[in-house]
């Protein structure tokens, strides 16, 4: 497993974080087997929403942790919150008085004192930065959140928080894998009348290192909007060519070399994989270990339909 030396305390984070928003069908002992599992293959992140199965994700990890205290010392627990659904209407909510009270519930839910991260889930075009601002200060002075992110935004929505609220952002967590690539498209084909020379995000891969902003890369292995896994789906038939012949030479699955791809990044970066199997956690684990060579990252890309100019 590689770390990153991350946030406030300068703890050793893994480069691949367990990613809980599946779980709600695994009882607390298949939870805890799969906590046990990701900690053994050197995996100490855990990312988790106070909306994923509404509260239930936080629920079993939080009934984990009241049988297994011990597990805590060794877990480092991000959550989010700011998504909301209420009478069948789903919006985004960073109000004051919406981020207090989900913090407190994501605490009480996951039965802690304090998680280690907290991100703000989906821009919430409404959002003042000062209610912001002083809901997280509040948090981070009574210890109930220690490292303070953001997730699925642009690099402008960063600068205007930035300028009022006084926490770092430390994280932003985003959609990537080998298919599903619009942040890196743009910066390949810069200045191109393609559809791949559209800059989707504002370069937000560039703006991260720039201002040393952990990158967390969600749905690892999905295509689209949560469209499925490409490993194996014939949809992805060179791609998966490719990466089954990369991970028979470097004697791992074809899922660590995804893995692999996504953390070649040279930047601090994180892979969030959400798979609720422990041989899978192992497998893909792997993919930490692997550096993969330039030609093997271009590869892959092209791999997935993408073109280079
Ligand atoms: N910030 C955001 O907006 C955002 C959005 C979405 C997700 N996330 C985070 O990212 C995490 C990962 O997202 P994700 O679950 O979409 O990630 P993923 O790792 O790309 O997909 C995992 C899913 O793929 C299935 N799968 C099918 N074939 C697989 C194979 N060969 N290897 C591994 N898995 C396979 C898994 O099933 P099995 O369980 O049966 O293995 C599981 O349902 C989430 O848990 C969440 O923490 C964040």
């Amino acid at each position: 497993m590689r770390y990153i030396e991350f946030g406030k305390n300068h703890k050793e984070l893994s480069t691949v974080i367990l990613g809980m928003m599946r779980i709600s069908s695994l009882s607390p002992n298949e939870t805890e087997d799969l906590i046990e599992t990701a900690l053994h293959c050197g995996i100490n992140a855990f990312d988790l929403a106070d909306c994923y199965a509404d509260g239930l994700c936080e629920r079993i990890v939080g009934k984990v942790l009241s049988s297994r205290p011990d597990l805590r010392d060794h877990m480092w627990i991000q959550s989010k919150c700011g998504i909301r659904r209420e009478d069948g209407i789903k919006y985004f909510d960073f109000s004051k008085e919406h981020i207090t009270e989900a913090i407190d519930g994501i605490l009480m839910r996951l039965n802690t004192d304090h998680i280690d991260s907290l991100l703000l889930h989906r821009p919430d075009t409404l959002m003042e930065a000062d209610e912001i601002n002083d809901a997280i200060n509040d948090a981070v002075k009574a210890g109930k959140i220690i490292d303070f992110g953001v997730s699925n935004m642009n690099p402008l929505m960063i600068e205007f928080l930035s300028r009022d609220v006084e926490e770092k952002i430390a994280i932003n967590q985003i959609q990537l894998s080998a298919a599903f690539t619009p942040a890196i498209d743009a910066g390949l084909h810069v200045n191109m009348s393609t559809d791949a020379g559209i800059v989707r995000d504002g370069s937000i891969l560039e703006y991260c290192r720039l201002n040393n902003i952990v990158i967390q890369a969600w749905s690892v292995l999905q295509y689209g909007f949560f469209e499925g896994v490409f490993i194996g789906n014939p949809k992805f038939e060179a791609l998966n060519k490719v990466l089954s012949r990369i991970a028979s030479e470097h004697s791992v699955t074809p899922e660590a070399v995804a893995i692999a791809w996504v953390l070649r990044y040279p930047h601090p970066i994180q892979a969030v994989i959400g798979t609720t199997r422990a041989d899978r956690v192992q497998q893909m684990a792997m993919g930490a270990d692997i550096i993969l060579s330039r030609k093997e990252w271009y590869e892959i890309y092209q791999a997935a339909g993408n073109t280079l100019p």
